[in-house]
């Protein structure tokens, strides 16, 4: 049987062309990062651009973006996300974080499900949605739920990292979730092995991203950010987005 709340959430997707959850098994390993700077720069460009922290484990994309306290979603039949930056904005820090908290207490996946359901995004190109770690049950009601949402999957050059994301990726296959592709970030050297590794799962491999020291002063600042090796590093990962499967 249909869960009655996919209608709901369904409609308040309605004006979204394209849902894209930046998503990894693994922590650590840059989702929040290249979620925040593939949104920033979407929208430089001038798509019409949400982004969506649903990381329930630490939602982080308020700290990269430095969003200020004062920065607010307005209620008005349904939560509406405040514009900042040129994005609608939108995070589970305004409802699970040191803020009045109505959702304190109650089950972390209801809170995912209520937020998706009140959320009101306005006509947009693209959805990004900053995704929590892991295949729980939170994500997998974000798959069962989210009609049309689509996957951009982040790791790491280590072996430990993408062993993870292989668990992940096996099982989105298998509930026939799209698959954007491969982003391999922090990386230091030529090493092919992620990406033969992806290719052989029948992933496509959008690229790499260097390891940038400077990625960790420009927390908080968006031009900054844009500017280090991860901002620099979206046109490719831009364009494998905007590339309707
Ligand atoms: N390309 C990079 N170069 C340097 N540091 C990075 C890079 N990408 C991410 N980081 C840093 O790595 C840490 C984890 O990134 P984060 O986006 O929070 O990961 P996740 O959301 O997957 O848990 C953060 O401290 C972030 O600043
Ligand atoms: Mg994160």
């Amino acid at each position: 049987m249909t869960d009655p709340r996919t209608s709901v959430i369904t409609e308040r997707l309605s004006g979204v062309s394209r849902i894209i959850a930046v998503s990894s098994g693994k922590g650590g390993v840059g989702k929040s990062m290249v979620a925040s700077a593939l949104a920033l720069s979407l929208a430089k460009e001038g798509s019409r651009v949400g982004l969506f922290d649903l990381d329930f484990t630490g939602p982080s994309t308020h700290i990269i973006l430095g969003v200020p306290a004062n920065i607010q979603p307005k209620e008005d039949r349904g939560i509406v996300p405040p514009i900042f930056e040129g994005l609608e904005y939108m995070s589970l820090v305004y409802y699970v974080g040191d803020n009045p908290a109505p959702l304190r207490g109650t089950d972390i996946s209801n809170a995912l499900i209520e937020l998706l359901s009140i959320t009101q995004w306005g006509m947009l190109d693209f959805l990004v949605i900053d995704m929590p770690p892991g295949i729980g049950d939170a994500v997998l009601d974000l798959v069962r739920l989210v009609e049309r949402i689509e996957f951009l999957i982040i790791t790491t050059p280590s072996i430990l990292a993408f062993e993870v994301v292989k668990k992940q990726v096996a099982l989105l296959c298998e509930l026939k979730m799209p698959i954007v592709g491969v982003v391999e970030n922090m990386k230091l050297d030529k090493a092919k092995t992620v990406e033969v590794a992806s290719l052989k799962l029948g992933l496509k491999y959008i690229g790499s991203i260097p390891y940038d020291p400077k990625v960790e002063e420009a927390i908080g600042n968006p031009k900054k950010l844009l500017d280090t090796a991860v901002g620099k590093s979206m046109t490719q990962i831009k364009k494998s987005a905007k590339n309707k499967k």
